[in-house]
């Protein structure tokens, strides 16, 4: 397990970097759960996670196709739960295999599908504080 981490960023441009450090450092296979109220920052890691796996298109929020791919360095499965109401819902998708591909997955709203992520998955928590700036966490309070 990944020692708690916390880090604050006042701007747009700050969250994506620290989503690009967090981005250098994923191995094929990896599994990351964002979590945290709309707005808080997590489509903006993505964004940095996907620059640092050299993906050049776009990343947008995949909100009404609810999982979108990526080539880079390694496939990028950006999922986003948003509409997912249950997880018999996720099921249907048979999209939990793409968390034992050879790609790295992160998942908006992984709190929906608690229950199923892999024991490996890397946790990371957004909050909005009320200057607007974002706590990200990193790691599972323990
Ligand atoms: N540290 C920050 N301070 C101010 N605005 C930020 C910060 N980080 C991200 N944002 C902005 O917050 C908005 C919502 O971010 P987004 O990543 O779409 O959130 P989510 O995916 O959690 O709903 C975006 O306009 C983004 O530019
Ligand atoms: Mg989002």
């Amino acid at each position: 397990m990944i020692p708690r981490q916390e880090t604050v960023t006042f701007s747009e441009m700050e969250t994506l970097q620290y989503g690009a450090r967090i981005g250098s450092t994923l191995t094929p296979g990896t599994v990351v759960a964002l979590s945290g109220p709309l707005g808080s920052g997590k489509t903006t890691l993505v964004k940095g996670i996907a620059r640092s796996l050299g993906i050049s298109t776009a990343v947008t929020s995949p909100t009404f196709t609810i999982i979108q791919e990526y080539q880079g360095i390694m496939p990028l499965y950006h999922m986003d739960l948003y509409r997912i109401d249950s997880l018999e819902e996720f099921d249907l998708l048979g999209a939990e295999e793409f968390f034992y591909d050879q790609g790295v997955t992160v998942i908006e709203w992984s709190e929906k599908i608690s229950s199923i992520l892999p024991s490996t998955t890397i946790h990371i928590s957004c909050r909005i504080e009320q200057d607007q700036s974002r706590t990200i966490t990193v790691g599972e309070a323990s």
